[in-house]
């Protein structure tokens, strides 16, 4: 994303997060989840080592890092795509490991995916419909008394239909998923994501890939559920929309919390730069490097536009 499709107008920041210093694994003053010793190895391979974690409820909250520093991993095993060798966490108070995904996004928990899953062969109308909470037929009581699931039906509708229009989608209600562009598909899985009425809100890289004409937009629906009470976490490689619109920062590198802080502190951390450039010290080659690369001059030109 161009700095230019950010905003002049700046959000409300939500401040006062956290307890103590701002250092990795601070407590927060109401965290609404809460991560032990979480790590996932492939093969000898430690993609996530989180020793421990708070994510502070009603703010978003942007986790950076190189890439594959395990942002990704991360998301899946606290959504329950995938399962840690090791480790704990709490959502809202309760306990979350060994939970299967889709009991988790029932419990408020929701996510989106970096390559979205928008399944390109239903209507947008139904991949909104795939959202809804308490599917009818999931409870055989309900499911019984065709009254009770039609009232559902028509809820779920009128809900979608409103969802998409927010999201202005509402003209391609039958269209296929698979006509949508990159931009709208994402669009399409945020808006699916509100459709189970989440707590928190969980979106990995919403803004890549998508057309500068919308990631304006994007962004404001991210601001939106922050004023409408949820809680964000969004994976983000454009620095100058963390430093817009997060409320605290979160970096990982090699699989380890390196630094928290809100977005200006944050980005002043040495070990924020050094989680850029280290992964590529001792290599030579390729694209990742020249992205690193420029993410570290993204962080310094945001650095002097401050000073
Ligand atoms: N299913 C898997 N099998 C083997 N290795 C994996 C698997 N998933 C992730 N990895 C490895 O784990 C590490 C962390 O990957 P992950 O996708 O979590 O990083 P990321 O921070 O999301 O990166 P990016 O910013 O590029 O999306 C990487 O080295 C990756 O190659
Ligand atoms: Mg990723």
């Amino acid at each position: 994303m161009s700095s230019s499709s950010v905003p002049n107008a700046k959000p409300v920041k939500t401040t006062d997060l956290h307890i103590g210093a701002a250092e990795p694994g601070c407590k927060k003053r109401d965290p609404i989840l809460v991560i032990d010793n979480v790590s996932r190895s492939f093969g000898g391979l430690k993609a996530v080592d989180v020793e421990h974690l708070e994510i502070p409820r009603g703010a978003i909250t942007a986790l950076i890092g190189p890439n594959g520093a395990g942002k990704t991993t991360l998301f899946n095993l606290l959504t329950g795509f995938d399962k840690p060798n090791t480790g704990a966490w709490m959502f809202d108070g309760k306990p979350l490991a060994g939970v299967p995904a889709f009991k988790v996004a029932r419990m408020g928990q929701i996510r989106t995916f970096q390559l979205t899953k928008a399944l390109a062969l239903l209507t947008v109308m139904d991949n909104m419909r795939l959202g809804a909470k308490g599917q009818t037929g999931e409870n055989l009581f309900r499911a019984l008394i065709p009254s009770l699931w039609r009232k559902q039906e028509t809820a779920n509708e009128a809900k979608a239909l409103d969802l998409l229009a927010r999201f202005k989608l509402d003209t391609k209600k039958d269209d296929y998923a698979a006509s949508l562009s990159g931009g709208q598909r994402k669009l399409l899985e945020m808006a699916r994501a509100l459709m189970s009425d989440p707590t928190l809100v969980m979106l990995d890289e919403p803004m890549a890939g998508v057309n500068p004409a919308l990631t304006q937009s994007l962004l404001e629906h991210v601001l939106n559920l922050k004023s409408e009470g949820m809680t964000v976490l969004f994976v983000e490689h454009d620095m100058q929309m963390v430093r817009h619109i997060a409320d605290w920062v979160v970096v990982m590198a090699e699989g380890r919390v390196v630094a928290e802080g809100d977005p200006h502190e944050v980005m002043r951390n040495p070990a924020v730069i050094d989680a850029y450039l280290g992964q590529h010290h001792d290599e030579d080659i390729g694209e990742d490097s020249d992205e690193q690369t420029k993410h570290v001059q993204d962080i310094k030109e945001l650095l002097d536009d401050e000073r």
